[in-house]
């Protein structure tokens, strides 16, 4: 995780890199730093905790003067958040100032190897092994780009880092290997950033630079290197669509309040050109070549794991496809029994998950087909996989995900109805009730939002002082469940944990008492009357309960929580925003930092 920012052009750099690092937040906030030469000198600035404490630290005289530099935000990997193990690190003779976002796997040995040739060390970290590993080339080569090369043949693990020496002002050199690296081309400006909302106020034109690839720049010029050879590499440079104002709040609180309220135009982009009204045939042109699966098995982690348990229930009753659906941590580690016709589905917000792009890895040197959901254009998944099907949310700022698990959910609806068209089981009926239901729902939801949050804003506080959840669903409602309870414990603290409603009777009930609350996910469906007898079971042994249900499900519970209808399995699409803002605003009553929850990153890029 880690977010890295380093520019060199025409402007102050520390107010772009500063505000570089504010959109680089979500990818770790517990310290942060910047490094720039100023009259043949590097400077350096750390601070533990938030940016704002970097920010305070920074007075207003010389840093105005530098025009390139390189900045940081921490999510710790080795060594405590404190000041001494924030980046930027220096170099023994601090002629060199790294930033470093990955893990180098093997830097014991080699801090043994410099200690050995009289290097010491300030901090606990790999990335300070890192910069005196290329100083100690620098030594020997006398040439700062083979440095890097000879250094980097030497680490092992994953790296994405930028680097800047006080002999050379305005030069960067950055490379990454399974981190991400994003160079921005501006005019008389060049930036790289871990992620492309950092340089987005200046410049849209990008290049996805690939592992083992290093870029030189300066304000004007900039080459990109094979990093073991140093031969050129020819890059193309891509536009990138996203609009600054979508990388900001927007006048919202928080930008995961503003995810929330976004996901009626997040459901209409991904259904725009998608459906043909009058076939009633849906378009996926990125995976026309591939046949649709005997089976499928999905991998991926968190909110995106809940989104591939939802998948399962749709695919296996439409597209009458058996589905296995894994964590990739899990997967990653286990034997591979390839099969004639199975599909590898991999789900990513980011597009940069470690445990999901290792999983990837594994099944494309089995030979087996890998089709990529994925939000982030130019990602590493996105570009690893065999097919690649974009979600379109947009920037998700917010750790906790919200919008793009919607669109996940929307994608998957519309792959199931096209595999199961595929193979010539979707009657003209259903697809003509599914597609009038998806035309309203954006419309329902948007309306129906703020209503939304006014109720989740007083059950929230009514049960605020609760020390633990259980959220209970069942069929396509216990993913639901699980991801009610994630969001509720990532932002909120309190601990919550999702079950299948008819599960809680094998061992979890023996905790309900009046303190333990219980959020059940209990629309008006085929399921509701066995629902209905787990709930029952709870207030039996007075356990209290909110139910989060529809019109006429005639429940009679401590709190009953009413959302709008639709159709069948769009119904998912009013659950997830009410368990979204019941964690939202139980958070926010609770005080806690919801955009940035303690010990999270946005994107996790180690295992
Ligand atoms: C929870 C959350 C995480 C991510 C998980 C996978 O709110 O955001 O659980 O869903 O880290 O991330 P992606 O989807 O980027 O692979």
């Amino acid at each position: 995780m880690c977010g890295i920012i380093a520019y060199s052009g025409h402007r102050p750099a520390v107010p772009v890199l500063v505000q570089g690092l504010k959109s680089l937040e979500y990818r770790g906030y517990d310290s942060a730093g910047l490094a720039f030469v100023h009259m043949e000198k590097l400077h350096l600035f750390r601070a533990s905790g938030k940016l704002e404490a970097l920010e305070a630290k920074l007075d207003s005289g010389h840093v105005l003067h530098a025009t390139s530099g390189i900045g940081h935000t921490r999510w710790a990997t080795h060594g405590l958040p404190n000041e001494v193990n924030a980046h930027p690190h220096l170099d023994v003779h601090a002629h060199l100032a790294l930033v470093h976002n990955g893990i180098i796997e093997n830097f014991q040995d080699l801090k043994n190897m410099l200690s050995g040739c009289g290097c010491s060390f300030r901090s606990e970290t790999d990335t300070e092994v890192l910069v005196c590993l290329i100083s100690h080339g620098l030594n020997q080569t006398g040439s700062i780009r083979e440095a890097i090369s000879w250094a980097l043949n030497l680490i092992e693990g994953s790296y994405a880092f930028a680097l800047i020496s006080k002999d050379h002002p305005g030069t960067i050199w950055a490379a990454r290997q399974a981190s991400p690296l994003i160079f921005g081309q501006g005019t008389g400006e060049n930036f790289v950033a871990s992620d492309i909302p950092a340089f987005l106020p200046f410049t849209k034109d990008v290049v996805f630079l690939e592992d083992n690839e290093l870029v030189e720049m300066n304000s004007s010029q900039w080459t990109v290197f094979n990093a073991s050879t140093l031969a050129p590499v020819s890059k193309s440079i891509q536009t990138v669509a996203w609009d600054v104002q979508a990388a900001r709040k927007g006048g919202y609180k928080h930008f995961m309040l503003k995810e929330i309220f976004e996901q009626p135009k997040v459901i209409r982009d991904c259904l725009s050109g998608r459906i043909d009204r009058k076939t009633g045939n849906i378009h996926l042109p990125e995976i026309e070549n591939l046949p649709a699966p005997g089976r499928l098995h999905i991998i991926a982690c968190g909110t995106s794991y809940h989104a591939g348990l939802w998948a399962k229930y749709l695919m296996e009753d439409m597209a009458r496809i058996p589905v296995d659906v894994e964590i990739a941590s899990e997967f990653r580690y286990k034997p591979l029994v390839p099969e004639q016709d199975k599909v590898y589905l991999t789900i990513s917000q980011s597009g940069e998950t470690a445990d999901t792009l290792a999983a990837i890895a594994l099944v494309k040197k089995h030979g087996m087909p890998v089709l990529g959901l994925c939000n982030v254009v130019g990602s590493s998944i996105a570009r690893e996989s065999d097919h690649v099907i974009f979600t379109q949310a947009g920037p998700e700022i917010s750790v906790a995900s919200t919008k793009a698990m919607c669109s996940q959910l929307v994608l998957i609806f519309l792959l199931s109805l096209y595999w199961a068209a595929r193979k010539g089981l979707l009657d003209r009926q259903t697809a003509e009730k599914a597609i009038a239901a998806f035309e309203t729902l954006p419309g329902i939801l948007e309306r129906s939002l703020p209503l939304m949050r006014e109720t989740a804003a007083s059950i929230g506080r009514k049960y605020s002082s609760s020390r633990s959840f259980f959220f209970l669903g069942r069929g396509i409602y216990f993913p639901l469940a699980l991801e009610g309870a994630l969001k509720l414990k990532e932002i909120s603290y309190i601990h919550a944990e999702g079950y299948a409603a008819g599960e809680l009777k094998h061992g979890p009930i023996a905790l309900i008492d009046p303190d333990f609350p219980t959020l059940a996910i209990a629309p008006p469906d085929h399921l509701l009357g066995k629902v209905k007898s787990n709930l029952k079971e709870i207030q039996a042994r007075k356990g209290r309960i909110i139910a989060l249900t529809q019109e006429g499900s005639g429940l009679e519970v401590d709190d009953t929580w009413n959302v709008p209808r639709t159709w069948g399995y769009l119904n998912s699409f009013f659950m997830l925003p009410a368990l979204q803002l019941f964690a939202y605003e139980t958070a926010v009553y609770l005080g806690k930092d919801v955009d940035q929850p303690r010990n999270l990153a946005k994107s996790v890029t180690v295992e």
